[in-house]
């Protein structure tokens, strides 16, 4: 549904997405996941026709942004991170406003707003004034405004953001809704954002994509760079020598403090030894009180891998 292609967008010198290339399959819900000033919004602007790329290509359905932007605008609905809308203006007034500027006929108003209206649990509120709405239910214009052409894609820019907390639920359990119905992409600086919406992750940090998959591919990632902790009592370099002939054993690292090898086992992707090296310690008759495998949290691997993208950077 979306193809993005070796994308680049630099505003003077600096680079803020840099060749950049994924895809989202139709019916996906992808988090594009990133600190600040990562490039999320840049990409997201370049797919909603907001501006032109400095290089590189992106289609929505098979339309191309840049030349057929037209045909793009009909099928994407966006909610920018500001979402610009009028204070002043009645609910049911700025949609009929917004359906105007689309170009859609009296009578088609009329239904796509009860549609949306319906959709973004706004009925209530319709006759209101913008202004006096709670951020959480601006939010909720925003995205009834991003529904009205019915779009086949929807492009949220840190649609929680600025949310209180029984907003931000409201908000997820509603984007978890239009998943249904539409392919969305969605952005966010927050994991566990991302983790309660979405399917798919790209997680994006200094303009540059770190990772991508599934939530689960991305977590194996993570299990496959996991460390295993050992502690074993016996003569410390027979410890050493004999666990790092254990096959798929990488590395292996001794700190001995009274009598016992504190170890720290690095393996291959994806390998626990944790039996073979129980296996060992028994023939050797070595003590062993600790055999445990550290999974670094998905938290973790984001901290990692976005404090890598600040330090290259900073190298730059
Ligand atoms: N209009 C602009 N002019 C100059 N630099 C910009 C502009 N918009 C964004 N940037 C810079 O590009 C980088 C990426 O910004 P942005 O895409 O907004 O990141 P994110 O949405 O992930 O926080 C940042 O370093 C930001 O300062
Ligand atoms: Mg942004």
């Amino acid at each position: 549904m979306i193809t993005v292609k070796q994308l680049t967008k630099t505003y003077g010198a600096h680079k803020a997405v840099d060749n950049v290339s994924f895809s989202v399959q139709k019916g996906d819900i992808v988090g594009f996941l990133g600190p600040n000033g990562a490039g999320k919004s840049t990409t997201l602007r370049v797919l909603t026709c907001y501006h032109p790329a400095t290089s590189g290509t992106a289609t929505v359905a098979g339309y191309d942004v840049l030349t057929q932007s037209m045909e793009v605008r009909r099928r994407i609905g966006y909610l920018p991170e500001s979402n610009p809308l009028y204070p002043e203006m009645r609910v049911r007034e700025y949609l009929d406003f917004r359906g105007k500027l689309r170009g859609m006929s009296r009578g088609d108003r009329a239904a796509a707003i009860s549609r949306v209206t319906e959709a973004c649990w706004l009925g209530e509120f319709i006759q209101r004034p913008i202004g006096q709405l709670s951020k959480g239910m601006k939010q909720r214009v925003g995205l009834a405004d991003a529904l009205l052409h019915d779009p086949q894609v929807l492009i949220l820019d840190e649609p929680t953001i600025g949310l209180d907390p029984n907003q931000i639920r409201k908000t997820r359990q509603l984007i978890g809704d239009l998943a249904k119905r539409h392919t969305i992409i969605l952005s966010s600086h927050i994991l566990p954002e991302v983790e309660a919406i979405c399917e798919r992750l790209i997680i994006i940090a200094g303009g540059k994509i770190r990772a991508s998959g599934s939530i689960g591919e991305v977590r194996n990632r993570i299990v496959g760079a996991s460390r295993l902790i050992a502690e074993i009592r016996g003569p410390v370099q027979q410890v050493q020598d004999g666990v790092r002939k254990i096959a798929g054993v990488k590395s292996v690292d001794v700190h001995a403090a009274d009598g016992w090898n504190r170890l720290h086992i690095g393996s291959d992707e994806g390998r626990d030894v944790r039996e073979e090296i129980a296996a060992l310690a028994a023939r050797s008759n070595w003590g062993l009180r600790e055999l445990r495998l550290e999974v670094g949290s998905l938290e973790e691997f984001f901290t990692q891998i976005t404090a890598k993208a600040a330090g290259a950077e900073a190298a730059e």
